[in-house]
């Protein structure tokens, strides 16, 4: 389980410390979905400049609808792994014709576009609709590995369905999309992997059960698959 008194301590944080990055300023549903989808498989800085480019040129879901094969390749080049390109088209389209351009608020209806998994579901639901539940990449996993001292090899396929469950019952309904971007920026910058966390900088190291125990540096448990 995790402690409920972490969540004003780790807010307090990402006010103060949050990256700024540009789907932030202006969470729309497009935007951060947009995000969300180039960032399954590519760095966060790797993908800023070419987050700004495809919106300049496909700002919006109908735009994105109506893109030529050509252009949309164009704008995803370099990113790698070109069908993600194709099920953001697909999906747009089908937003376009089923959901009269509107993009779907709730999330299993996110959950069911092309292209997006229980993370990324999770991630546009909280950050663009503002909806409490949880989004578990492996940023998170490591932070709530470390905070719980759990020693289970998160590799194991249960593992993101606990965590999200521990999550569930702490996210603050106020903030739910704060609160689970706070999470991947402590994973990010502090709570960092190979056995080096940043634990005197880290806002939840009172917290921590992994640090309290002087365990945090060995986990996760993760055996290679
Ligand atoms: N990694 C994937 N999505 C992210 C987000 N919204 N903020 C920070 N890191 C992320």
């Amino acid at each position: 389980a995790l402690p409920e008194d972490m969540v004003p301590s780790l807010l307090r944080w990402y006010d103060k410390s949050a990256r700024t990055l540009p789907w932030r300023s202006d969470p729309s549903p497009y935007r951060v979905w947009v995000s969300e989808i180039m960032l399954q498989q590519t760095r966060v800085a790797a993908v800023i400049e070419r987050f700004e480019t495809f919106l300049r040129e496909l700002p919006d879901l109908e735009a994105l609808a109506a893109a030529g094969e050509g252009e949309l390749m164009k704008l995803w080049e370099g990113l790698g792994y070109y069908s993600r390109a194709r099920n953001m088209q697909k999906a747009a389209r089908s937003i376009m014709e089923r959901c009269e351009g509107r993009f779907p608020s709730a999330f299993e209806e996110i959950l069911r576009l092309p292209g997006v998994g229980e993370y990324t579901a999770g991630a546009v639901s909280s950050i663009a609709f503002g909806l409490p539940v949880p989004a578990v990449d492996g940023n998170v996993l490591r932070v709530v590995s470390r905070l719980t001292a759990s020693d289970t090899d998160i590799g194991r396929p249960e593992v993101k369905k606990s965590v999200g469950d521990a999550i569930r019952k702490i996210i603050p309904h106020s903030r739910p999309g704060d609160f689970n971007q706070a999470l991947m920026d402590l994973g990010a910058e502090i709570c960092l992997p190979n056995g080096a966390p940043l634990c005197s900088r880290c806002p939840l190291s009172s917290f921590c059960e992994g640090y309290r125990r002087g365990v945090a540096e060995s986990l996760p448990v993760k055996t290679a698959k």
